[in-house]
């Protein structure tokens, strides 16, 4: 890989791109416009962009890109700042790339169920913006009412929805893409079906900013379904909740969520959004969060009853049913600040694990053991209809020799584990900045050789978000 040397104190760079663009481009070098692009959601990590462009068009992007090649000055792209791995940190200093103003929803396309979107587009916007189709966007990430569609894009995001609609990955036909040396290719065509050559769509969601900017996205859509029905189950002891998850795929079930939360979880949520919790035994540990969705509420019932035979057959205490859609909203509330909770909490690290998931009541036993090992304490939660759990580990009480020194060491024996029980080290968050140091757990040095190879063909200087993913290629 070519390594740029990139002077990140100099402002000769900056001074040329302002002399170039000024009147042209929206930029800014103030203060407080990068700072709003230095940190994201990941722990307390602050990276200064030297400059913030704001491009609105792909022509815009193009210019920039086709700049920064020529004069070797890194870009990162960067949408609401909401990641959980780094992806949008621009670490190396340089150009941050924001997709602030390429916020239009372009087309929707009632008869083929489609949308045109660029990346600055909140999710809730486009759900919104297709439900009143009677159209479903099924992408719903926790942070929807404030994530970029690009930065799903980025990440491959997927949310408690995915375990019965799958991850942005599976709704995306096309993308229009800028490359680095200024080029606009598209990745696929806006059709259903596609067998022509390598699947560049593909490669192009997860690539988390690192092979070319996304600037519009054709995504599929669903016809809606408007009916819900949403129960919390209490369990005694997490595993029992963790075992429970395969049982009900077991019977035949096939929910819109199923989602994880330790008893803990829960309590830091209420106390966070200043929400009564749902009233819990002092025995109860752990709950599963269940959503069975449809077109007509006579469809759930049956589904529902499985579901009740089941969780008992597990050991799950009484079901709460929510009766109404306040009471929906107040426990998808609970659950969508879980992270912004633990956030507010303590300093901590999130590992963003995910094993097949009939497997997760092993991997639950020994991230639990591994902290007591090492003296650390976690808050899981997350997908477990995707054997996907948010590990967070909690800087309170640790000392920062042991955090510096020992919680590495424990990270990468979870990270082991995961492996072992044949899963990865990030289901939806993406390796960022944050899980390079693991990603060798990842690939075997063919494959990662091969990634690499990837990276150089589309980015042969190494500018576009560099030191993400894999080891830093500008110094
Ligand atoms: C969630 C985010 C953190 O599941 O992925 O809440
Ligand atoms: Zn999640």
């Amino acid at each position: 890989m070519h390594v740029v040397m990139f002077d990140g104190m100099s402002d000769l760079w900056k001074k040329k791109f302002e002399t170039e663009f000024e009147g042209q481009l929206k930029f800014s070098d103030k203060d407080e416009i990068l700072r709003k692009l230095a940190s994201d959601y990941t722990e307390d990590l602050v990276f200064m962009p030297g400059l913030v462009v704001e491009p609105a068009n792909s022509q815009e992007v193009q210019k920039v890109l086709r700049w920064a090649h020529a004069n070797e000055v890194p870009v990162t792209p960067a949408g609401a700042m909401t990641g959980l791995s780094g992806g949008a940190l621009p670490v190396a200093g340089g150009i941050s790339l924001s997709t602030r103003r390429l916020n239009r929803i372009v087309h929707i396309d009632e008869c083929n169920h489609q949308v045109v979107v660029e990346p600055g587009v909140i999710v809730q916007e486009l759900q919104e913006a297709v439900q009143s189709f009677g159209l479903y966007y099924a992408v719903d990430p926790a942070s929807r009412g404030s994530c970029t569609i690009g930065g799903n894009l980025a990440e491959n995001s997927g949310g408690p929805r995915a375990v019965k609609y799958g991850v942005t990955k599976d709704w995306v036909l096309n993308l229009e893409v800028v490359m680095m040396d200024g080029s606009i290719i598209e990745t696929g065509a806006n059709t259903l079906k596609n067998s022509t050559g390598y699947n560049l769509t593909a490669l192009m969601v997860g690539s988390e900013g690192t092979l070319g900017v996304i600037t519009r996205a054709t995504l599929k859509l669903l016809p809606w379904p408007r009916h819900t029905a949403l129960i919390l189950a209490p369990f005694t002891d997490a595993n029992s909740a963790c075992r429970a998850v395969s049982k009900i795929f077991q019977q035949g079930n096939q929910p819109s969520a199923l989602e994880f939360m330790e008893r803990s979880a829960i309590e830091l949520a209420a106390d966070f959004a200043g929400v009564t919790p749902p009233a819990m035994d002092v025995t109860t540990q752990a709950h599963l969060l269940i959503e069975v969705d449809g077109f007509d509420p006579s469809e759930m019932m049956p589904q529902l009853e499985r579901i009740y035979a089941a969780l008992k057959v597990c050991g799950a205490g009484e079901p709460l049913l929510a009766e109404d859609e306040a009471a929906k909203n107040q426990l998808w509330k609970l659950r969508r600040v879980v992270g912004e909770a633990v956030k507010a909490a303590s300093i901590y690290k999130e590992e963003d694990t995910v094993v097949p998931r009939g497997t997760l009541p092993e991997l639950l036993e020994t991230v639990k053991a591994i902290g007591s090992k090492y003296g650390f304490e976690s808050i899981c939660y997350g997908h477990a209809g995707d054997g996907n759990l948010h590990v967070n580990i909690l800087k309170r009480g640790v000392s920062e020799t042991a955090w510096e020194h020992q919680l590495p060491l424990a990270i990468r024996s979870i990270f082991e584990k995961v492996i072992e029980l044949g899963g990865t080290i990030s289901g939806e968050h993406g390796i960022g900045w944050v899980q390079r140091p693991y990603i060798d757990l990842a690939f075997s040095p063919t494959e990662l050789q091969l990634q690499q190879a990837i990276k150089a063909q589309f980015d042969p200087k190494g500018l576009l978000n560099p030191g993400k993913i894999w080891p830093m290629e500008v110094s």
